[in-house]
């Protein structure tokens, strides 16, 4: 049987950053097949509002993540952050190579200074890309059953969600690592984890407002929102993210770890609602 990797420990290390680097993938964006859209279908992914947004975190995550790299005092840990760097500059370019072949509206904006303790900058960003991935899995599940762009786009689309996974996986890992070599304790790991997040959460609130002002709202509201929106529920949302995840997640070695807190809150949220609802049901009837 193989034993239990103590979180932390060198194994531990050696095992999630092994597990990273053999899982990375030889591709370039510009030599998949991309699908030919029609006018409506061109209309639909022009209207997208965060193209801007999407286009410059993966060029900044690219930055930060190689920023960092130097930084790594272990040679194991190094090697696996250098191919997330390397990974983050090809998403960038993936979404270059289709803001100009579907003539999208996106441009290279500067990309801000770091601060100079780039390990806080990377753990920053790592709790980033873990709350946006959480949420991108259930709106990505929800894109490709709206049936918004052919199936094949969503494939092409899925090969940056996969390696989103597997940065995330890498991240929690890593945390761990650290956080335990430390010697932090899984309370003040989880104090700090949620601290993290809420700064993560309230980024993710920034862009969502900027992209509706870059958008006015107009162009994505009127023709596009419908698609999405129509039988949206809030409980539906919830389940997607937490069983995308859990499905995204079963493609990783069980020996890793992989993130508990959100689904975590997913699940107590999803408790909540059940609860609630049943509560109504149950509730006498005003007359
Ligand atoms: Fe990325
Ligand atoms: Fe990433």
């Amino acid at each position: 049987m193989t034993p239990v990797l103590e979180a932390g420990s060198d194994a531990h290390k050696s095992f999630f950053c092994r597990q990273f680097i053999d899982t990375h993938q030889i591709f370039d964006p510009e030599n998949f097949a991309w699908p030919d859209l029609t006018e409506e279908e061109l209309q639909r992914l022009r209207s997208v509002p965060f193209w801007q947004e999407v286009y410059h975190t993966e060029r900044r995550a690219g930055a930060i993540v190689d920023a960092f790299t130097p930084h790594v005092q272990d040679p194991e840990v190094r090697a696996a952050v250098a191919l997330q760097g390397l990974e983050e500059t090809r998403h960038a370019k993936l979404i270059k190579v289709m803001i100009d072949r579907y003539g999208l509206e996106a441009y290279e904006q500067p990309i801000e200074t770091f601060p100079d303790d780039l390990e806080v900058a990377f753990i920053d960003f790592g709790f980033g890309e873990c709350l946006d991935a959480f949420l991108g899995f259930g709106a990505f599940k929800n894109a490709r059953q709206s049936q918004f762009l052919p199936s094949s786009m969503f494939d092409i689309f899925d090969v940056l969600m996969f390696e989103e996974t597997r940065h995330i996986v890498f991240f929690i890992n890593y945390m761990a690592w650290r956080e335990r070599r430390r010697g932090l304790g899984a309370v003040r790991r989880r104090m700090k984890s949620l601290r993290f997040y809420g700064r993560a959460a309230s980024r993710l609130m920034g862009m969502v407002g900027r992209g509706k002002d870059a958008n006015d709202g107009k162009d994505f509201s009127v023709t596009q929102t419908n698609l999405f929106l129509e039988g949206f529920s809030f409980r539906g949302f919830v389940e997607d993210c937490y069983r995308e995840n859990a499905r995204r997640m079963s493609a990783f070695d069980p020996d890793l770890m992989q993130p508990k807190l959100l689904p975590g809150l997913a699940d107590l949220a999803l408790k909540g609602i059940d609860l609630w609802e049943k509560g109504r049901r149950l509730a006498p009837k005003r007359a």
